[in-house]
């Protein structure tokens, strides 16, 4: 395993973070090589996720380490269900030294491949892991956090050592229901079980685990 460069906004080879990235259509050894290497570069960072862009790899290759779950690999994923809004803030790895806030959606439903090639659904709410899952996976259509933003003050410069006490936050929700009604009831992956059940009622819900800022 080998800890990869991560590419920066803003400097030379940054290209890559703002391309469609390709699928995988094959799950080989070099992939199997490229997952480890993620897994050990958003360690390292740290971070809590990493998508294969942000080393320079235009796949569509996603890895998430947060507290909620094992850490697992997804290839070629996309969101097919979200519901909600929900205010939160976040970093990225290939965005050093800021911080934003935005609405991500309260529920997150993904589709894609695990790392040895069998479909996955996951299911995630109101929680890191459903905040990562459209991080990462927006960086494998190229974009990135700061082009959701409001405006720029909501983008916020922060002091070197701050980054390590990170933090998310929903401050507000408005509920925007984009689910389907009657849709079937899908199935949790194997070690990806559901996040967290919803808490935005609570005022000013703050939950902080390490290097969240850094998200990926
Ligand atoms: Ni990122």
């Amino acid at each position: 395993m080998a800890i990869r460069p991560i590419r920066i906004l803003g400097e030379p080879g940054d290209d890559v973070l703002r391309q469609q990235a390709q699928a995988v259509d094959l799950l080989d050894g070099s992939i199997q090589v490229l997952i480890d290497d993620m897994f050990e570069t958003v360690r390292a960072a740290p971070g809590v996720g990493l998508a294969a862009p942000q080393i320079g790899v235009p796949l569509r290759i996603v890895v998430i380490e947060v507290p909620e779950v094992p850490a697992f690999a997804l290839i070629n994923a996309e969101v097919v269900r979200h519901s909600g809004r929900r205010w939160v803030e976040e970093g990225c790895l290939s965005i050093p030294g800021y911080r934003g806030e935005l609405f991500r959606s309260v529920k997150v439903t993904v589709k894609g491949l695990d790392r040895q090639g069998r479909p996955i659904r996951i299911r995630a709410g109101d929680d890191l892991l459903a905040q990562a899952l459209e991080h990462e996976i927006d960086h494998t259509n190229g974009l990135l956090y700061i082009d959701l933003l409001g405006g720029p003050e909501h983008l916020h410069g922060i002091e070197r050592g701050e980054a390590a006490v990170a933090e998310v936050e929903s401050e507000s929700q408005e509920t925007v229901d984009h689910e389907p009604r009657g849709a079937a009831r899908q199935q949790t992956t194997r070690g990806v079980r559901r996040g967290v059940p919803p808490r935005l009622m609570t005022a000013r819900l703050r939950l902080r685990t390490p290097a969240l800022s850094k998200s990926g």
